[in-house]
C-alpha cells in the first residue's frame, strides 16, 4: 500500500484535506493524524471492521482496548450507559485536553473496539488538526498511539512513518506534538475513582476539580507483580528501545559516577553506550551518546523530549542505555511509568 502523508498547517487547515481524511475513514480505512499528546492510529469506532485494523497494522493484542476519540461533548452521551455528574465536571476543566475518562459503554460501541469489555474510554484531544479531522470522519475515532506494538509512542510524522509506511493509506503530518507522553486515563466506571494512567493530568489536579480522592490503580506502575493493572495494555512491556536500558536512582552525583563507571567497563568491552539525562547533570556523563530529556525544574520538558529520545537512540543503534530516574510525584511520575516499561522494569537504586 502507498502511504500519502500531508501536512497540515494547525493555524490554517485546508477543508479539503480533512474530507480526504475523512472520507478514507469513512470507507473503514486507517488514517493517522497529531494529537497533543502523541500522533493516533484512527478509524471509525463505531464499525468493528475497521477498529479491527488497528490491531493488524499495529501487531497488537486484541484484548487491548482502544480510546474513543471525539470532538464535542455531546457526542459521549450517545455512547455510554451511565454518564456520572463527574464527567462533566472534568470536562469543563480539561477537555479539550490530555484526560481519558472510562465509563460503561452502550451498545453503540462494539466489543472489537473495547477489546470484549463492557466500558469505554473516551477523549477530546486538545488539538485542531485532531478536532477537524474527527468531525470530517463522523464524530468516533478510535485511536491508539501510532506506533508498532511495543516501540516508542510517536511524536512526530516521521516517528509514525518508521513504523507505519507502506501499511496505512493517510498520515496527516503536524509537526511535532505539544506534550509527548499519552494522556491521563481516569475510571469513572466504578464508585472509586482511579488513575489507571498517569499523564500530564496530575492527580491533584483531578482532586481540586472533584473535590474528592483519586487513587492511583495498583497495577499500574507494574511493581506490585499480583495487581492486574484495569487497563490492559498497562501489562504489556512497552515504548521499549532496542538496546537494553538500565534506570538508576538515587542521589544525582551518585548516579553519574555510577554511569560513567559502568561506561568504562561497558567500553572496554567495546560497547556503544547512551545516557538519557537531564540538564542538571547532562554534561557530566562520559558516554559516546548522551541526550538531555529536559530540566527537572520544567517536568514538560522531560516528557517533550523523551520518546523522541528512546527513537533517536534506536537510529544511532547503541547497546546500553543508561537513564536517570526521575521523581514519583505528578508528570515526572508519568514519564518514569513510560520509563519503567521501556527499561523492562530493570531499575538499580543507589
Ligand atoms: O494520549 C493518548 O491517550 C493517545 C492519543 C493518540 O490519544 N492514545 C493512546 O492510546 O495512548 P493507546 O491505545 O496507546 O493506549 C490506550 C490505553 C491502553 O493501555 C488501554 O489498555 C487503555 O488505554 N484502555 C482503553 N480502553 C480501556 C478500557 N475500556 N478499560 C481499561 N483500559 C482501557
Ligand atoms: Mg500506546
Amino acid at each position: 500500500m502507498k502511504t500519502t502523508i500531508i501536512k497540515v498547517d494547525q493555524y490554517s487547515i485546508q477543508a479539503e484535506d480533512m474530507e480526504k481524511a475523512g472520507a478514507l475513514i469513512k470507507a473503514g480505512e486507517l488514517v493517522a493524524f497529531p494529537t497533543e499528546t502523541v500522533y493516533g492510529l484512527g478509524a471509525d469506532a463505531l464499525k468493528e471492521e475497521a477498529s479491527k485494523k488497528i490491531y493488524a497494522a499495529k501487531g497488537r493484542p486484541s484484548d487491548n482496548p482502544l480510546i474513543v476519540h471525539i470532538a464535542d461533548f455531546e457526542a459521549l452521551e450517545e455512547i455510554v450507559e451511565v454518564l456520572p455528574k463527574e464527567a462533566k465536571l472534568l470536562a469543563d476543566a480539561f477537555w479539550p485536553g490530555p484526560l481519558t475518562m472510562r465509563f460503561i459503554k452502550n451498545e453503540r460501541v462494539p466489543d472489537g473496539t473495547t477489546g470484549g469489555l463492557n466500558t469505554v474510554a473516551v477523549r477530546m484531544p486538545n488539538h485542531p488538526i485532531a478536532l477537524e479531522f474527527i468531525r470530517a470522519a463522523g464524530g468516533y475515532i478510535a485511536a491508539p498511539s501510532a506506533n508498532r506494538s511495543g516501540r516508542p509512542s510517536p511524536t512526530l510524522a516521521e516517528h509514525v512513518a518508521e513504523d507505519m509506511d507502506g501499511i496505512i493509506p493517510m498520515i496527516i503530518d503536524g509537526g511535532q506534538v505539544g506534550i509527548g507522553i499519552e494522556s491521563t486515563i481516569v475510571d469513572l466506571a466504578e464508585d472509586e475513582i482511579s488513575i489507571l494512567r498517569p499523564g500530564f493530568i496530575t492527580r491533584e489536579m483531578l482532586e481540586e476539580v472533584l473535590g474528592r480522592p483519586v487513587v492511583f490503580d495498583k497495577g499500574i506502575d507494574g511493581c506490585h507483580p499480583d495487581a492486574q493493572p484495569k487497563a490492559p495494555g498497562m501489562k504489556y512491556r512497552h515504548y521499549a528501545p532496542k538496546a537494553e536500558m538500565t534506570i538508576v536512582e538515587g542521589d544525582l552525583q551518585e548516579i553519574v559516577a555510577y554511569i560513567n563507571k559502568e561506561t568504562d567497563r561497558l567500553l572496554a568491552e567495546g560497547k556503544k553506550v547512551a545516557v538519557m539525562a537531564t540538564d542538571e547533570a547532562v554534561l557530566n556523563y562520559k558516554a559516546s551518546v548522551v541526550k538531555s530529556m529536559g530540566s527537572r525544574n520544567n517536568p514538560g520538558s522531560l516528557a517533550y523530549n523523551f520518546y523522541k529520545i528512546l527513537r533517536e537512540f534506536d537510529e544511532e543503534e547503541v547497546d546500553y542505555i543508561f537513564s536517570e530516574g526521575l521523581g514519583e510525584e505528578g508528570v515526572e511520575h508519568a514519564v518514569m511509568n513510560r520509563m519503567i516499561r521501556a527499561a523492562g522494569h530493570k531499575k538499580i537504586q543507589l
